[in-house]
């Protein structure tokens, strides 16, 4: 009978709806159980100082990486004790801007409580230790150097300026309200912790460890395996950090990506981020106990600074091109060589044909 038929069919129908339906609640489960398998986890700090461990060997074992040399002269800079913060509305200044060094994202990140105008990043992050590590950009000559000549902006600046730099550069944001009391604290700090430094003074472990330069050019492909053996763990398959459990920060910073520095900072030069590296990373890594060979930490250096990230313009910056970096990948510059080689070297030749420029100019 047709009616029959028509019914059957009808029934069939319904069952494939129901099929199809179930189908797709399954798929829905599953795409939303993965998109919360990518929360942010909140770690704990002895946490990340177990893991840290796992990724530290003891140096005294390696000889390869040529730590028996790395010796810290005993009279190298030394961060005072917090004995020296003296007590009342100035100590209150100095460790208020020790804590917005240490936590900026909770002030100044995407969910900052004071202004939402940066990255998410601390300043920490790059100024290991509140900036009184060695070899970790710290501050300790920063307050004696100024005001001083930038040679990137080619102006005379005072110290605020050069703070907000890195507001706008590595935290990939905007100038802060200068004259707020947060940028007083940061600076109060920065003044304590230089105290017994003077103008002028040679400082060991001062910003970033210079490496002797490779023969070749760094090699980001190289500096990927490095990157999934030795960082990835940390930083992420894609180098985007982890987020802590309330957002507002990162337990492990980003390297690249939206989030993380833009290309007018300082560590999108290789030169600073490979002894940045070296003597800092994987995290527990020092001075005497690095983790990676030179050529290690030049290669991931390399591949991290060649991975996506935020651009700012910088046309205004280094206008006076023999005071302009050798590892700034953005020409034009005052030598031959290209975009490429500033980035990535070989930096050999390009220090040997500046210094033939600056012979011919002694015998004009
Ligand atoms: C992504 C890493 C990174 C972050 C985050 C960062 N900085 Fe920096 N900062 C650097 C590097 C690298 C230098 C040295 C740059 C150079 O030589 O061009 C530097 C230089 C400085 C200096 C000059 C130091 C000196 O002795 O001349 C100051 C001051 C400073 N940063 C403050 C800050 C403050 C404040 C924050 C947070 C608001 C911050 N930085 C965040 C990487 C970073
Ligand atoms: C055990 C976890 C861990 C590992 C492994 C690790 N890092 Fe880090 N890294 C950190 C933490 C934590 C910070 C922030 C330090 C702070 O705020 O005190 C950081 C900061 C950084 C920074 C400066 C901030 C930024 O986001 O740009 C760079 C660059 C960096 N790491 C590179 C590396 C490289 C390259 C490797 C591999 C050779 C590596 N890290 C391995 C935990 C790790």
């Amino acid at each position: 009978m047709k009616e029959n038929e028509l019914v059957k069919a009808v029934v069939r129908l319904s069952g494939y709806v129901v099929y199809i339906s179930l189908i797709v609640v399954v798929c829905m489960v599953g795409i939303i159980a993965g998109l919360l398998d990518n929360e942010p986890v909140n770690i704990p700090i002895q946490h990340i100082k177990a893991d840290a461990a796992a990724h530290i060997s003891d140096a005294t074992k390696s000889s390869t990486l040529g730590e028996s040399s790395r010796v810290i002269p005993a009279d190298a800079w030394k961060v005072p004790g917090t004995g020296t913060i003296p007590a009342g509305k100035a100590g209150e200044m100095i460790n208020y801007g020790k804590e917005l060094i240490a936590h900026t994202a909770i002030y100044f990140g995407p969910k900052g409580s004071i202004a939402q105008i940066s990255n998410g990043m601390n300043c920490q992050n790059c100024h290991l230790d509140g900036g009184s590590r060695l070899f970790g950009n710290n501050f300790a000559g920063f307050i004696a150097g100024y005001p001083k000549m930038s040679n990137r902006s080619g102006k005379v600046e005072p110290a605020t300026e050069r703070l907000v730099e890195c507001f706008r550069r590595s935290l990939g944001g905007k100038s802060p309200d200068t004259a707020k009391k947060e940028i007083r604290a940061m600076l109060a700090y920065m003044e304590w912790i230089g105290r017994n430094v003077k103008k002028g003074q040679k400082l060991f472990g001062n910003a970033t460890e210079k490496l002797p330069f490779l023969e070749g050019a760094a090699d980001p492909v190289k500096g990927r395996i490095v990157f999934m053996a030795k960082c990835k763990s940390c930083h992420g398959n894609n180098g985007e950090g982890v987020l802590a459990a309330d957002k507002r920060s990162y337990v492990y910073p980003p390297l690249w990506g939206a989030h993380s520095y833009n290309d007018g900072a300082g560590m999108y030069r290789v030169i600073n981020l490979a002894g940045f590296v070296k003597n800092n990373m994987p995290y527990g890594a020092t001075y005497q106990n690095p983790q990676l060979t030179d050529e290690e930490a030049w290669n991931v250096a390399a591949f991290i600074d060649s991975q996506p990230r935020l651009h700012r313009d910088q046309h205004n910056d280094w206008t006076d091109l023999n005071k302009k970096p050798i590892d700034l990948p953005f020409g034009p510059y005052a030598d031959p060589f290209s975009e490429k080689q500033h980035k990535l070297g070989p930096f050999k030749p390009i220090v040997a044909f500046q210094k033939t420029q600056i012979n011919k100019n002694k015998n004009l």
